[in-house]
Order: structure tokens, then C-alpha cells, then sequence
């Protein structure tokens, strides 16, 4: 198959070559297509992606993403924000599991969260009412809701899982949030064989903190999604252990959840795990399974044995011995 790769900013470049080295490695049948992205293309061409990038990744429907950079406060909007909108991917899809050799308050962690990833505050609608008050309109539609809903219970069910739970903040937000979890309960309906709740976001992160294995799978809106998903990476011992997939109608990007890591970048310490298990994720959804079960199992015995990972909060590794000892095991 062919596939669109884009390096992106900070660790972006060092990751994607560890994705490189172990596609080649691994026999796969995957040709990348390389396109340039991000913070960095943009100070040197004044442009934020090259030309061709989106239509091509529309016309394959496939892409690996590394992490772009963006501005705090000011300058270009994200452009994982544009391309999830542009392409409509409506659901961001992200595992988290606890890995064996890695040192955590828990080891039994399993939850799939389920993030919308089109509307919410991440629409962009801000403006300045007058030059003291900006307004940021928090966006929520019912089609979109229902989409991201039943996304999760088909996910569930063809995965074997128990239990979706609705996060929310219906009780302050009564009909942005409102609109979601009543959209959820009504969706639920349609699938008896699967437990439904819900929680407030904030009630949240103190029994994920306390108990995440009371959790299985978690369908939020965009803001709540982004926030937990760092918080529950953290529970298994960082960004560097956390996949993604950005799922559209006709097109999947597949991304690590962690950004450019500039305090990182350029040090050969960026743990590529989190990008490798995207493509393992990749793989999977293409037919490829064996391969898929193959470089997991290679990424978590090297992890396992924990010579190759610091073991600091980050995840952070050795990139270039990592990326060797998981194509010695192939
Ligand atoms: P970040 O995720 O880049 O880094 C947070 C912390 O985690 C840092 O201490 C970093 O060193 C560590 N870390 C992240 N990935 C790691 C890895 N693979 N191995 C080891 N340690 C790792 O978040 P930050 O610093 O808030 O954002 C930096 C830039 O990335 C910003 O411009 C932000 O907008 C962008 N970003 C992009 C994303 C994407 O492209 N999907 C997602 C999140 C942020």
C-alpha cells in the first residue's frame, strides 16, 4: 500500500526515521510518500504545508503523522486542527495500555478514548467583542454527537468491551455538553449488550488518578478528550507510550498524541513508541495483522526489558538503540 508520511516539527524527523528503519525491517508493504509540514516548513517557505500534501492524502486515504508545532497565543491555527477538519476525521481514537517494564502508580491500565475531533471550542470561532473581552464560541452539533457516539458502541462491540462512558460538563454546560450526553444516552439505547454511563470531566481525573481501571472506554468531546488522553498517557508512563488514530468517512491519519517535544528535540532521547504503535495501528486497519502483532510484540519486549527507555516521566528513549533492538527482534 501506499501511504502519506509527514515528519513534522521538533522529535517529528527522528521519530518518522525509526518508522522508516522498522517499515523496511519489518517487510512490509508499505511505500511511504514524504511530505513536508508544520512550524518549521512554515519559517522556511511561508507556507504551512508543501503543495500537493492534501490531495494526496485524500486521494490515498492513509497517512502517518508526526507531531507539527504551533504558535501559543497568536499566529497560523493548528494544523492537526485544519487537517482533522479538512478531512473530516470525526473521531480520534486513542489506546492506552499499561506496558510491562515501565514504571507506574498502575499496572492494569486498558481504556480506549474515543475523542470528537471536529467541532467543540477547536472550531476556531474567537473574536475580540470589544478590546478587553474575547469570545470563544464552544461549538456542538447534534449530527456530530451522534456520529462520535455511535463510533464508540460500534468500537466496543467489535472489540469485546464492556462499557462506554459519556464524559461531559452538563451540569454548568447545559446545552453545548447537555446536547452530548442526551445524544448519548439516546444512541446507548441501540445497544443493550454494552453498560453505558456517564461522568463529569473533572470527577473524572480524580478517579483516573485514583482507580483508572473502573474505566474502559471513554467518549468525550474535543476539549475533554485532548485534556484526559495526556492525563491518561501519563498513567502509563507518558507521551512517548501514547498511539492515535484520526478517523474519517475516506480518510485515517494515524499520529502520536505528544507535540514536537522541543525541549527534547534533537538530543536521539525521543521515545518513537508512540509513533511505531500508530503504525502498528496502521497496519492493522490494512490488512496487515501479522505484521502488526509482530512489532508490538517487538516494541514491548524491547520496552520490557527497560535498557533502552530512561524511564523518566516523558517515556523519554534512546532513539537510535531502540529502533535497532526492536528490528533485532524481527
Ligand atoms: P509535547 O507533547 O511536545 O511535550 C510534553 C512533554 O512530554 C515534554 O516534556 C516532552 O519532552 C515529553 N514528550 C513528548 N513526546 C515525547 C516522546 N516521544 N518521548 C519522550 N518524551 C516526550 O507538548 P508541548 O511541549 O506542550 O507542545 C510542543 C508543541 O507540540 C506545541 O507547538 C504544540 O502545539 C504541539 N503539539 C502538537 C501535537 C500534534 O501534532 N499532534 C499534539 C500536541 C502538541
Amino acid at each position: 500500500m501506499k501511504a502519506v508520511l509527514i515528519p513534522g516539527d521538533g522529535i517529528g524527523v527522528e521519530i518518522s526515521e525509526s518508522v522508516k528503519q522498522v517499515g523496511n525491517a519489518l517487510c512490509c508493504d508499505v511505500e511511504w510518500e514524504e511530505y513536508e509540514a508544520g512550524a518549521e516548513y512554515y519559517e522556511k517557505t511561508g507556507k504551512l504545508m508543501q503543495d500537493g500534501l492534501l490531495d494526496r492524502v485524500a486521494e490515498l486515504g492513509c497517512a502517518l503523522k508526526g507531531p507539527t508545532a504551533t504558535p501559543i497565543g497568536s499566529g497560523f491555527r493548528s494544523i492537526n486542527v485544519q487537517l482533522r477538519q479538512h478531512f473530516k476525521t470525526f473521531s480520534n481514537l486513542r489506546p492506552v495500555h499499561s506496558l510491562e517494564g515501565v514504571k507506574t502508580r498502575f499496572d492494569n491500565v486498558d481504556i480506549i478514548i474515543v475523542r470528537e475531533n471536529t467541532e467543540d471550542l477547536y472550531k476556531g470561532i474567537e473574536y475580540m467583542y470589544d478590546a478587553d473581552t474575547a469570545h470563544g464560541i464552544k461549538l456542538i452539533t447534534r449530527a456530530a454527537s451522534e456520529k462520535i457516539a455511535r463510533f464508540a458502541f460500534d468500537y466496543a462491540k467489535k472489540q469485546g468491551r464492556k462499557k462506554v462512558t459519556c464524559v461531559h460538563k452538563a451540569n454548568i454546560m447545559k446545552l453545548t455538553d447537555g446536547m452530548f450526553l442526551q445524544t448519548f444516552e439516546e444512541v446507548a439505547k441501540d445497544y443493550p449488550e454494552i453498560d453505558s454511563d456517564s461522568v463529569i470531566v473533572d470527577a473524572l481525573c480524580m478517579k483516573l488518578v485514583t482507580d483508572p481501571t473502573q474505566f474502559d472506554v471513554l467518549v468525550a468531546p474535543n476539549l475533554y478528550g485532548d485534556i484526559i488522553s495526556d492525563l491518561c498517557a501519563g498513567l502509563v508512563g507518558g507521551l512517548g507510550f501514547a498511539p492515535s488514530a484520526n478517523i474519517g468517512d475516506d480518510v485515517v491519519i494515524y499520529e502520536a498524541v505528544h507535540g514536537s517535544a522541543p525541549d527534547i528535540a534533537g538530543q536521539g532521547i525521543s521515545n518513537p513508541t508512540s509513533l511505531l504503535l500508530s503504525f502498528a495501528m496502521m497496519l492493522k486497519d490494512n490488512g496487515m495483522q501479522d505484521k502488526a502483532s509482530k512489532l508490538e510484540q517487538a516494541i514491548f519486549d524491547v520496552v520490557k526489558e527497560g535498557k533502552k527507555t530512561t524511564g523518566d516521566i516523558g517515556g523519554s528513549a534512546k532513539t537510535v538503540e531502540f529502533t535497532q533492538a526492536i528490528i533485532e527482534r524481527f
